[in-house]
């Protein structure tokens, strides 16, 4: 800020912030990095003489979107994503934190590693970027990391995300761990002697093209033993990428006894399903884009997890965003990287649900802010709130926009997505972070003014 006061307007949008129930045309005010008023237009507050001020009129302004998860490949995999590209990345889908996955070269398992990608995030100073570390050294599921160091450090929790944590014991003794330091372990349900050689769901369409598909039970008895180690243990156990009917029944069930479980689900998870594998493209049987670990299920599975989110049984939207080289999808399905590159698609994608009247705005909002902030460490659970006085991370969005996911467009190095040449609808026009514009759209460019009053 170079000492000086900056202040910015947010004015004649609608705001929606679930966290405070507000729901309503209204001005936001930010000085610096905070938010200083939120208030109903026309509300008399004396305006700075010099001020920035972004006309929202038409949009709606929210919460900066928070990713639970997501892989940004840094260090190690730079070709694949960097922290600055991944950063980019979510701000033009209108994240403000994001939370990097361990599954790097080396695997986040130590402080210095860390502290690298809070350091190497901090100095861009573009958007938020929590680190998660592994649950076992080198992500080989053999031997706990010293979880003590790594919340020192700074993790928000544990993962080895990417594989399961198979050994039941080893899973017991992080739970264990889990419940003192108040940080979840992240678990990947994934039975492997269930899932061995798997590409797709197993259903009908890995069986059309001769394929090995991955059982929905193979999630389900993972899941299954990770609640009755959380119950048992009291620790603090969050379900990443929940794909299947039958792990919301069981999360379901374990928070209606109280178990300290919480899930998330992925933007492909609630709109494809695994007929999106069979889509050709370039002389090709099949589309491996669309190949992801969890896989694509079925519709049934698809309005379950609707549901879910709807009703609160899934705590937050996540979108997984595994950014991939075009040689890793360029080749036989079963050669493929699983993995969807998800940051920029996230609105548009969800924002079909929400056009077909199975979710409405603000519980999307919420699932994407207030509700991924519940599941982050106590430090960081003012996020995902416009509250005065809070830091300004804003998304500000056209719920009716509509465009064509291209790769060219898209500031990811990972261009692998079964969406592109989709058209959505809905589309992140600005995200103010800490309250520094970070991403505008190009389309609004003209909303931007510097006013002397
Ligand atoms: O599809 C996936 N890709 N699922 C995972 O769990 C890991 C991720 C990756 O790192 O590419």
């Amino acid at each position: 800020m170079n000492g000086e006061d900056n202040y910015l307007l947010v004015k004649n949008g609608h705001i929606i912030d679930p966290a405070n129930k507000f729901d309503h045309p209204g001005d936001i005010l930010i000085h610096n990095n905070k938010i200083i008023w939120i208030a109903p237009i026309n509300h008399r507050n004396a305006i700075p003489k010099r001020i920035s001020v972004f006309d929202a009129q038409g949009f709606i302004v929210c919460p900066g979107f928070i990713d639970l998860h997501c892989h940004l490949r840094d260090p190690g995999f730079e070709e694949k994503e960097t922290l600055q590209s991944g950063s980019l990345a979510a701000a033009r889908g209108g994240f403000t934190t994001i939370c990097a996955m361990p599954n790097t070269y080396p695997p986040l398992d130590t402080p210095e590693l860390i502290e690298y990608v809070l350091r190497k995030s901090t100095e861009l100073n573009l958007i938020r970027v929590l680190p998660i570390g592994c649950v076992t050294k080198q992500r080989s599921g053999k031997e706990l990391v010293d979880m003590d160091a790594l919340a020192e450090a700074g993790v928000i929790g544990f993962s080895d995300d990417g594989d399961p944590v198979s050994d039941p014991e080893l899973m017991r003794n992080a739970l264990e761990n889990s419940k003192e330091l108040e940080l979840p372990i992240i678990q990947h349900c994934q039975d492997i002697p269930l899932s061995q050689g798997a590409v797709l769901h197993k259903g009908w369409v890995a069986e059309r093209l001769g394929l090995i598909g991955m059982p929905s039970e193979a999630e389900e008895k993972m899941a299954a033993r990770d609640i009755h180690l959380a119950s048992q243990t009291g620790g603090v156990l969050h379900l990443a990428h929940i794909s299947t009917e039958g792990t919301l029944r069981l999360t379901k069930e374990a928070k209606s006894l109280g178990i300290k479980v919480t899930a998330e689900v992925t933007p492909h998870h609630l709109s494809l399903t695994e007929e999106w594998a069979l889509t050709k493209i370039e002389n090709s049987l099949y589309d491996t884009r669309a190949k992801v670990n969890p896989p694509l299920r079925t519709p049934k599975d698809v309005s379950a997890l609707i549901a879910g989110l709807r009703e609160g049984t899934i705590d937050a939207i996540a979108t997984d965003h595994a950014p991939h080289r075009a040689e890793d999808k360029n080749c036989t399905m079963e050669e493929a990287a699983f993995g969807i590159s998800g940051l920029e698609t996230t609105l548009g994608l969800l924002m079909r649900i929400v056009k077909r009247g199975e979710l409405d705005l603000p519980t999307l909002i919420e699932r994407l802010s207030t509700g991924p902030a519940k599941v982050l460490p106590e430090s960081w659970k003012k996020l995902g709130s416009l509250a005065q006085g809070n830091v300004a991370d804003i998304a500000i969005i056209d719920p009716n926009y509509q465009w064509v996911v291209r790769p060219e467009d898209m500031l990811t190095k990972g261009k692998n997505t079964p969406l592109v040449g989709s058209t959505l609808v809905g589309k992140v026009q600005a995200t103010i972070s800490n309250g520094n514009i970070v991403y505008q759209d190009n389309a609004s460019y003209n909303r931007l003014a510097l006013e002397e009053n």
